[in-house]
């Protein structure tokens, strides 16, 4: 449905850490955790939810309480640092891994693993990468889940280029996306610049 791309102060200023060349490994992990909360916080800000009354020690009080499951899809290998922050937010979420790569040679998405059994267990899934570059995995990703059967998808990303918000708006108008930012091109080999580089590298040093 749109694009949220996230004004706040502190994931301007996290992203500016993440993006620097000398950021070590456990520092750029620290921070996809620390900009994965943020931006969670702002792609759950719509989840329905429903009044109950529970007992304090004192008396009862009307509360609200969630009225949606909540579901993750991390796309491997680099939403894997996105999943763990989104697991503190959420400890009952089903997590559905993805595993797409995209070949170097055409840029192309190849789909080598899901944890796609069953039926979906949750009512939106949040689908986890944290480059949103060509957007070809971003949209395999989403047409999984509703191959699927998955009822509500959501995009959460770090940094996308237009060129990948674009074809995931293409392919998929009704999504709603969530960024730190949105970035000025891709590079002939569908680096995003500035961008941070590789992602999946940076986290795992290699
Ligand atoms: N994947 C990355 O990790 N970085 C990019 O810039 C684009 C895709």
């Amino acid at each position: 449905m749109a694009l949220h791309v996230s004004s706040h102060p502190l994931v301007k200023h996290k992203l500016g850490l993440l993006r620097r060349r000398d950021t070590p490994p456990w520092l750029f992990r620290a921070l996809i955790r620390e900009l994965t909360l943020l931006l969670l916080y702002e792609a759950t800000a719509d989840l329905p939810v429903a009044p109950k009354r529970v007992e304090t020690p004192l008396e009862v009080a009307e509360v609200s309480a969630l009225s949606q499951t909540v579901g993750f899809a991390p796309i491997l290998r680099a939403g894997l640092g996105m999943v763990e922050a989104a697991l503190e937010l959420l400890p009952t979420a089903d997590v559905r891994h993805l595993g797409i790569y995209r070949d170097h040679a055409t840029l192309l998405p190849v789909e080598y693993y899901s944890r796609l059994h069953g039926v979906p267990t949750a009512d939106v899934y949040l689908v986890l990468d944290p480059m949103l570059a060509t957007g070809q995995s971003a949209v395999a990703a989403v047409d999984m889940l509703e191959r699927w059967g998955a009822s509500q998808v959501k995009f959460v990303g770090l940094i996308g280029a237009p060129e990948g918000t674009r074809a995931l708006r293409d392919a998929h108008p009704e999504l709603d996306i969530y960024l730190a930012a949105e970035d000025r091109q891709l590079n002939d080999a569908g680096y995003i610049l500035p961008g941070l580089g590789d992602a999946g590298d940076r986290q795992f040093r290699t």
